[in-house]
């Protein structure tokens, strides 16, 4: 598809004199440790295949040992892959020579490690021109991108010292100026944030954000930490023993995590920075200020469950009624909504955040959900904000339980009634 940047189909990848033996195992459903414990190899990967869109943040997060750095090793091929194919723009890196992956290197990908050495030698200008020096681009041109890199990342005033003037910080940032100097259309980070202290760490994941608005790379970002992934990825891959557990946004991951190990991840998370708006959002089922009444307002609140509905006047949000008033007026034998419409109403977005909807929630009205253009969308209810803040305890593994015993359950009614019929 035109729009896959990256596609990476059933790679694996054995650490050990015989992969093949260990791939067997793999296939014949051994585990990681098993195939440690049989044959002494060590399984890296394990059949994972996924796609990274074209300018989308991909994130792997996943703990210590559950094969990261070793899956974005074998995307430039820094690592070989035991089995499996490779494409960057539809053009296979896996099964080509080393002379086409060096170029494919230089040209279109660069790796951000988190422990990565500046020369001490050079200035922190011809650090991060370094990558166009073995590209063989003059000096004038190195000078000029690698100063625009440096701006970026909001380090031009430190070009012509040496890396030695830098904070650790800094010199992280130095790291993605080199990263971001070669121009690439992708961007493999591994772990880049993860020795800096809490503070700046959310310094750079912030200017990373800011950063990619500008540059829209394609960016495949490797983290241990859940709170970094769920910032950073428009997906995010969860990866255990080798393969990947569950992929999607933090919304989904969140609200529906596949199984006990990744629901225990997300249990302590805050989930008013996870989910927005447009996630809890409802049909707005709007009034007509002209011919609705007091008596259909409160027909449509009931049979909508609503608490309030936002009143229109022709193609104009004119403001909400609440069910309180409604059928206050209703009692009272009023049919006018004009008289009860608060015409002063909190707003929002439909990618706000939760934990900003916490102050408007507080006037106990619907929010309105307005598109670009002030229209409509929907409708957020107090209710539904605080509702989503709450965790399921319901395990994944007892949810599935349960439902394999619904079903068990329907099942054996429905055979009790056939053998009553019979
Ligand atoms: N060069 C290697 N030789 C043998 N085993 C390795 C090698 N590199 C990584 N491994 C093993 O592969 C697994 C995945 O490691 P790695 O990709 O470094 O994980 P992560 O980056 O998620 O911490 C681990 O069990 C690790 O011990
Ligand atoms: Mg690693």
């Amino acid at each position: 598809m035109a729009d896959e940047k990256l596609v990476v189909r059933n790679v694996y990848k054995i650490f050990g004199e015989e992969p093949e033996r260990a791939l067997d195992l793999l296939k014949q459903g051994y585990s990681k440790d098993e195939i440690l414990k049989q044959t002494g190899q060590t399984v890296g990967v394990q059949d994972t295949s996924f796609n990274v869109h074209k300018g989308e943040i991909f994130v792997v997060m996943g703990l210590s040992g559950s094969g990261k750095s070793t899956l974005v090793r074998m995307l430039n091929r820094l690592i070989d892959p035991t089995a499996g194919e490779i494409y960057i723009d539809g053009d296979p890196i896996t099964g080509t020579d080393m002379e086409n992956v060096r170029k494919i290197r230089l040209t279109k990908m660069s790796m951000v490690f988190q422990h990565f050495a500046l020369f001490p030698h050079l200035t922190v200008a011809e650090n991060v021109a370094y990558p166009l020096k073995i590209r063989g681009e003059d000096e004038k041109t190195r000078r000029e991108k690698a100063m625009k890199s440096l701006e970026q990342v909001g380090l031009a005033y430190w070009a012509d010292r040496p890396p030695s003037a830098l904070s650790g910080g800094m010199q992280q940032r130095v790291g993605l100026a080199r990263g971001l100097c070669a121009e690439p259309e992708v961007l493999l980070m591994d772990e880049p944030f993860s020795a800096l202290d809490p503070l700046i760490r959310a310094d750079m994941q912030k200017e990373l954000l800011e950063l990619q608005q500008a540059v829209h790379k394609t960016i495949v970002f490797i983290t241990h930490d859940l709170d970094e992934a769920l910032i950073l990825g428009d997906r995010i891959a969860i990866m255990k023993d080798g393969w990947f557990v569950q992929v999607g946004t933090a919304q989904d991951i969140v609200s529906d995590p596949q199984d006990d190990y990744v629901a225990a991840f997300t249990q302590g998370i805050d989930r008013g920075r996870v989910f927005t708006a447009d996630w809890v959002m409802r049909d707005p089922i709007p009034l007509d200020l002209q011919t609705d009444t007091a008596e259909t307002a409160l027909k449509k609140l009931d049979d909508n469950e609503r608490d309030g509905l936002y009143v229109k006047n022709g193609n104009e949000t004119a403001g909400v009624v609440t069910y309180g008033d409604v059928a206050h007026a209703f009692s009272k034998g009023e049919t006018d909504l004009k008289r009860i419409l608060h015409t002063q109403y909190p707003t929002t977005r439909p990618r706000t955040l939760l934990h900003e909807l916490y102050d408007p929630c507080s006037e106990g009205l619907p929010i309105a959900v307005l598109d670009d253009d002030g229209k409509l969308q929907g409708v957020v209810d107090p209710s539904e904000v605080f509702s989503m803040l709450v965790p399921d305890t319901e395990l994944p593994s007892e949810k599935q339980a349960r439902q394999q015993q619904d079903q068990a359950g329907t099942a054996s009614a429905g055979a009790g009634k056939a053998a009553a019929q019979a």
